[in-house]
Protein backbone atom coordinates (compact mmCIF):
# COMPACT_ATOMS: atom_id res chain seq x y z
CA UNK A 1 0.00 0.00 0.00
CA UNK A 2 1.00 3.79 0.31
CA UNK A 3 -0.43 5.42 3.08
CA UNK A 4 -1.29 8.79 1.30
CA UNK A 5 -3.22 7.11 -1.63
CA UNK A 6 -7.21 5.68 -0.69
CA UNK A 7 -6.91 2.05 -2.49
CA UNK A 8 -9.34 0.68 -4.79
CA UNK A 9 -10.55 -2.49 -5.12
CA UNK A 10 -13.01 -3.27 -8.47
CA UNK A 11 -14.44 -6.19 -8.73
CA UNK A 12 -14.98 -7.61 -12.18
CA UNK A 13 -17.54 -9.64 -13.22
CA UNK A 14 -16.58 -10.19 -16.92
CA UNK A 15 -19.24 -12.46 -18.82
CA UNK A 16 -21.30 -13.38 -15.81
CA UNK A 17 -24.12 -12.33 -13.82
CA UNK A 18 -28.08 -11.79 -14.23
CA UNK A 19 -30.84 -9.85 -12.72
CA UNK A 20 -30.80 -12.37 -10.27
CA UNK A 21 -26.97 -11.47 -9.26
CA UNK A 22 -28.43 -8.20 -8.21
CA UNK A 23 -29.31 -8.84 -5.40
CA UNK A 24 -26.39 -9.34 -3.91
CA UNK A 25 -25.09 -5.85 -5.11
CA UNK A 26 -27.52 -4.57 -3.04
CA UNK A 27 -26.10 -6.71 0.10
CA UNK A 28 -22.66 -5.76 -0.93
CA UNK A 29 -24.05 -1.91 -1.41
CA UNK A 30 -25.51 -2.11 2.20
CA UNK A 31 -22.47 -3.55 4.00
CA UNK A 32 -20.34 -0.95 2.47
CA UNK A 33 -21.92 1.96 3.71
CA UNK A 34 -22.04 0.62 7.31
CA UNK A 35 -18.94 -0.46 7.15
CA UNK A 36 -16.40 1.12 5.59
CA UNK A 37 -16.47 4.71 6.29
CA UNK A 38 -15.05 5.59 3.14
CA UNK A 39 -11.56 4.29 3.75
CA UNK A 40 -11.50 2.23 0.59
CA UNK A 41 -12.90 3.26 -2.70
CA UNK A 42 -15.04 -0.02 -4.18
CA UNK A 43 -16.31 -0.23 -7.76
CA UNK A 44 -18.11 -3.18 -9.27
CA UNK A 45 -18.03 -3.80 -12.95
CA UNK A 46 -21.12 -6.25 -14.13
CA UNK A 47 -21.70 -6.51 -17.56
CA UNK A 48 -22.96 -3.96 -19.34
CA UNK A 49 -27.18 -5.47 -19.67
CA UNK A 50 -26.40 -4.83 -15.69
CA UNK A 51 -25.04 -1.41 -15.48
CA UNK A 52 -28.03 1.16 -15.28
CA UNK A 53 -29.77 -1.22 -13.04
CA UNK A 54 -26.57 -1.81 -11.00
CA UNK A 55 -26.27 1.97 -10.40
CA UNK A 56 -30.03 2.73 -9.36
CA UNK A 57 -29.22 -0.02 -7.20
CA UNK A 58 -26.09 1.20 -5.36
CA UNK A 59 -27.50 4.68 -5.50
CA UNK A 60 -26.64 6.76 -2.12
CA UNK A 61 -24.00 3.82 -1.10
CA UNK A 62 -20.54 4.49 -1.44
CA UNK A 63 -20.63 1.24 -4.16
CA UNK A 64 -19.48 2.65 -7.80
CA UNK A 65 -20.00 1.49 -10.85
CA UNK A 66 -18.27 0.48 -13.84
CA UNK A 67 -18.46 -1.04 -17.14
CA UNK A 68 -15.48 -3.80 -18.67
CA UNK A 69 -15.07 -2.07 -21.82
CA UNK A 70 -16.02 0.80 -24.74
CA UNK A 71 -15.55 1.66 -27.83
CA UNK A 72 -12.93 4.45 -29.07
CA UNK A 73 -15.58 6.74 -31.38
CA UNK A 74 -19.31 7.88 -29.55
CA UNK A 75 -21.51 7.30 -32.00
CA UNK A 76 -21.91 5.20 -35.38
CA UNK A 77 -21.79 2.17 -37.52
CA UNK A 78 -20.19 -0.44 -34.58
CA UNK A 79 -23.01 -3.08 -34.49
CA UNK A 80 -22.48 -4.71 -30.97
CA UNK A 81 -20.07 -2.28 -29.87
CA UNK A 82 -20.97 0.45 -26.67
CA UNK A 83 -19.39 3.63 -26.33
CA UNK A 84 -17.81 5.38 -23.62
CA UNK A 85 -20.79 8.12 -23.66
CA UNK A 86 -23.48 5.45 -23.32
CA UNK A 87 -21.50 3.81 -20.24
CA UNK A 88 -21.79 7.37 -18.65
CA UNK A 89 -25.38 7.55 -19.84
CA UNK A 90 -25.57 5.05 -17.52
CA UNK A 91 -24.19 6.57 -14.48
CA UNK A 92 -21.27 4.55 -13.97
CA UNK A 93 -17.98 6.23 -13.52
CA UNK A 94 -15.72 3.99 -14.14
CA UNK A 95 -14.12 1.47 -17.27
CA UNK A 96 -12.16 -1.06 -17.75
CA UNK A 97 -9.94 -0.71 -20.87
CA UNK A 98 -7.20 -3.42 -22.29
CA UNK A 99 -7.72 -6.40 -20.03
CA UNK A 100 -5.59 -9.46 -21.40
CA UNK A 101 -8.61 -11.35 -22.47
CA UNK A 102 -9.71 -8.20 -24.79
CA UNK A 103 -6.03 -7.92 -25.74
CA UNK A 104 -5.95 -11.83 -26.49
CA UNK A 105 -9.63 -12.73 -27.36
CA UNK A 106 -10.44 -9.18 -29.93
CA UNK A 107 -6.71 -8.80 -30.35
CA UNK A 108 -6.31 -5.70 -29.07
CA UNK A 109 -3.39 -3.90 -29.26
CA UNK A 110 -1.55 -0.56 -27.43
CA UNK A 111 -3.19 1.63 -29.27
CA UNK A 112 -6.32 0.77 -29.91
CA UNK A 113 -6.66 0.98 -25.47
CA UNK A 114 -4.82 4.44 -25.81
CA UNK A 115 -7.84 5.67 -28.22
CA UNK A 116 -10.36 3.98 -25.57
CA UNK A 117 -8.60 5.41 -22.59
CA UNK A 118 -9.50 9.19 -24.50
CA UNK A 119 -12.64 8.08 -25.19
CA UNK A 120 -13.14 7.36 -21.51
CA UNK A 121 -11.92 10.52 -20.98
CA UNK A 122 -13.88 12.63 -23.19
CA UNK A 123 -17.15 10.80 -21.48
CA UNK A 124 -16.13 11.61 -18.06
CA UNK A 125 -15.12 7.72 -17.06
CA UNK A 126 -11.92 6.93 -15.39
CA UNK A 127 -9.75 4.29 -17.13
CA UNK A 128 -8.92 1.23 -15.59
CA UNK A 129 -6.30 0.54 -17.83
CA UNK A 130 -4.65 -2.96 -17.50
CA UNK A 131 -1.30 -4.08 -18.88
CA UNK A 132 0.59 -7.69 -17.78
CA UNK A 133 2.48 -10.27 -19.79
CA UNK A 134 2.09 -13.64 -21.28
CA UNK A 135 3.52 -16.72 -19.86
CA UNK A 136 5.42 -16.69 -22.50
CA UNK A 137 6.88 -13.09 -22.22
CA UNK A 138 6.95 -13.94 -17.99
CA UNK A 139 9.43 -17.39 -19.24
CA UNK A 140 11.68 -15.02 -21.31
CA UNK A 141 12.51 -12.18 -18.75
CA UNK A 142 10.29 -9.52 -21.06
CA UNK A 143 7.83 -8.29 -18.19
CA UNK A 144 10.29 -5.01 -17.58
CA UNK A 145 10.27 -4.29 -21.71
CA UNK A 146 6.20 -5.37 -22.01
CA UNK A 147 5.00 -3.19 -19.23
CA UNK A 148 7.21 -0.05 -20.16
CA UNK A 149 5.76 -0.53 -23.58
CA UNK A 150 2.19 -0.97 -22.68
CA UNK A 151 2.37 2.15 -20.53
CA UNK A 152 3.92 3.87 -22.91
CA UNK A 153 1.81 3.20 -25.92
CA UNK A 154 -2.02 2.79 -23.78
CA UNK A 155 -1.63 5.37 -21.78
CA UNK A 156 -2.37 8.99 -23.99
CA UNK A 157 -0.05 12.33 -22.64
CA UNK A 158 -2.27 14.34 -19.87
CA UNK A 159 -3.23 11.39 -17.03
CA UNK A 160 -3.94 12.22 -13.85
CA UNK A 161 -4.93 10.47 -11.15
CA UNK A 162 -8.41 11.32 -11.34
CA UNK A 163 -8.96 9.69 -14.94
CA UNK A 164 -6.42 6.48 -14.87
CA UNK A 165 -6.05 3.77 -12.59
CA UNK A 166 -3.20 0.96 -13.67
CA UNK A 167 -4.28 -2.69 -13.25
CA UNK A 168 -1.38 -4.58 -13.81
CA UNK A 169 -2.30 -8.43 -14.45
CA UNK A 170 -0.35 -10.69 -15.31
CA UNK A 171 -2.32 -12.86 -17.93
CA UNK A 172 -0.94 -16.32 -16.52
CA UNK A 173 -2.24 -15.40 -13.40
CA UNK A 174 -5.56 -14.70 -13.80
CA UNK A 175 -8.09 -17.16 -13.36
CA UNK A 176 -5.85 -19.63 -12.16
CA UNK A 177 -4.09 -20.54 -8.43
CA UNK A 178 -0.65 -18.79 -9.31
CA UNK A 179 0.45 -15.25 -8.67
CA UNK A 180 4.02 -13.60 -8.98
CA UNK A 181 6.10 -13.85 -6.12
CA UNK A 182 5.45 -11.16 -3.59
CA UNK A 183 9.55 -10.09 -4.10
CA UNK A 184 8.85 -9.71 -7.99
CA UNK A 185 5.31 -7.91 -7.07
CA UNK A 186 7.44 -5.49 -5.51
CA UNK A 187 9.41 -4.70 -8.03
CA UNK A 188 7.42 -4.78 -10.90
CA UNK A 189 5.02 -2.12 -9.26
CA UNK A 190 7.88 0.24 -8.08
CA UNK A 191 8.82 -0.22 -12.01
CA UNK A 192 5.13 0.94 -12.83
CA UNK A 193 5.38 3.88 -10.25
CA UNK A 194 8.59 4.60 -11.80
CA UNK A 195 7.51 4.91 -15.45
CA UNK A 196 4.21 6.94 -14.29
CA UNK A 197 6.27 9.60 -12.65
CA UNK A 198 8.96 9.61 -15.41
CA UNK A 199 5.84 10.49 -17.87
CA UNK A 200 2.76 12.27 -15.52
CA UNK A 201 5.22 14.37 -12.47
CA UNK A 202 3.15 14.57 -9.45
CA UNK A 203 0.18 13.21 -10.81
CA UNK A 204 2.27 9.75 -11.68
CA UNK A 205 2.81 9.65 -7.88
CA UNK A 206 -0.52 9.86 -7.27
CA UNK A 207 -2.11 7.18 -9.68
CA UNK A 208 -3.49 4.20 -8.28
CA UNK A 209 -1.89 0.74 -9.19
CA UNK A 210 -3.46 -2.42 -8.67
CA UNK A 211 -3.06 -5.50 -9.10
CA UNK A 212 -4.58 -8.46 -10.50
CA UNK A 213 -4.73 -12.08 -11.22
CA UNK A 214 -6.20 -14.51 -8.95
CA UNK A 215 -6.92 -11.94 -5.53
CA UNK A 216 -8.34 -14.29 -3.06
CA UNK A 217 -9.53 -13.72 0.93
CA UNK A 218 -6.55 -15.87 1.69
CA UNK A 219 -3.75 -13.79 -0.23
CA UNK A 220 -4.96 -10.05 -0.39
CA UNK A 221 -3.43 -9.76 2.77
CA UNK A 222 -0.35 -10.08 2.02
CA UNK A 223 -0.59 -8.77 -1.94
CA UNK A 224 -2.51 -5.29 -0.40
CA UNK A 225 0.36 -4.91 1.74
CA UNK A 226 3.22 -4.77 -0.91
CA UNK A 227 4.52 -0.96 -0.89
CA UNK A 228 2.62 0.55 -4.50
CA UNK A 229 -0.05 -1.94 -4.44
CA UNK A 230 -2.73 0.45 -4.05
CA UNK A 231 -5.54 -2.22 -4.64
CA UNK A 232 -7.10 -4.82 -6.60
CA UNK A 233 -8.75 -5.96 -9.52
CA UNK A 234 -10.32 -8.76 -8.26
CA UNK A 235 -12.32 -11.35 -11.18
CA UNK A 236 -13.92 -14.85 -9.85
CA UNK A 237 -13.80 -13.85 -6.52
CA UNK A 238 -15.68 -10.97 -7.17
CA UNK A 239 -18.85 -13.01 -7.97
CA UNK A 240 -19.48 -14.31 -4.30
CA UNK A 241 -19.70 -11.09 -1.89
CA UNK A 242 -18.88 -12.78 1.05
CA UNK A 243 -15.65 -12.94 -0.44
CA UNK A 244 -15.17 -9.64 -2.52
CA UNK A 245 -16.48 -8.57 1.19
CA UNK A 246 -13.52 -10.24 2.81
CA UNK A 247 -10.58 -9.34 0.25
CA UNK A 248 -12.27 -5.15 0.87
CA UNK A 249 -11.98 -6.07 5.12
CA UNK A 250 -8.58 -7.09 4.31
CA UNK A 251 -7.85 -3.99 2.42
CA UNK A 252 -9.67 -1.50 5.36
CA UNK A 253 -7.46 -3.52 8.27
CA UNK A 254 -4.36 -2.39 6.19
CA UNK A 255 -5.22 1.42 5.99
CA UNK A 256 -6.39 1.22 9.31
CA UNK A 257 -3.15 -0.13 10.81
CA UNK A 258 -1.52 2.70 8.22
CA UNK A 259 -2.82 5.56 10.31
P1 LIG B 1 -9.25 -13.42 -11.46
O1 LIG B 1 -9.43 -12.35 -12.63
O2 LIG B 1 -9.36 -12.66 -10.15
O3 LIG B 1 -10.39 -14.39 -11.64
O4 LIG B 1 -7.94 -14.05 -11.62
C1 LIG B 1 -8.87 -11.07 -12.55
C2 LIG B 1 -9.18 -10.29 -13.80
O5 LIG B 1 -9.20 -10.85 -14.89
O6 LIG B 1 -9.42 -9.07 -13.73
Amino acid sequence: MTPDLKPLIVGNWKMNGDRDQLDQLAILAHRISHEFQQSVDVVVCPPATLLYVAKTISEGSPLMVGAQDCHNEATGAHTGDISAEMIADCLAEFCIVGHSERRNNHRETNSHVAGKVKACWRAGLASIVCIGETKAQYDACEVDMIITKQITDSIPEGATEKDTIIAYEPFWAIGSTKIPSLKSLKEIHALIRDILVRRFGDHGLRIRILYGGSVRPENATELLSIQNVNGALVGGASLQTADFLAICQSCQSLVRNHY
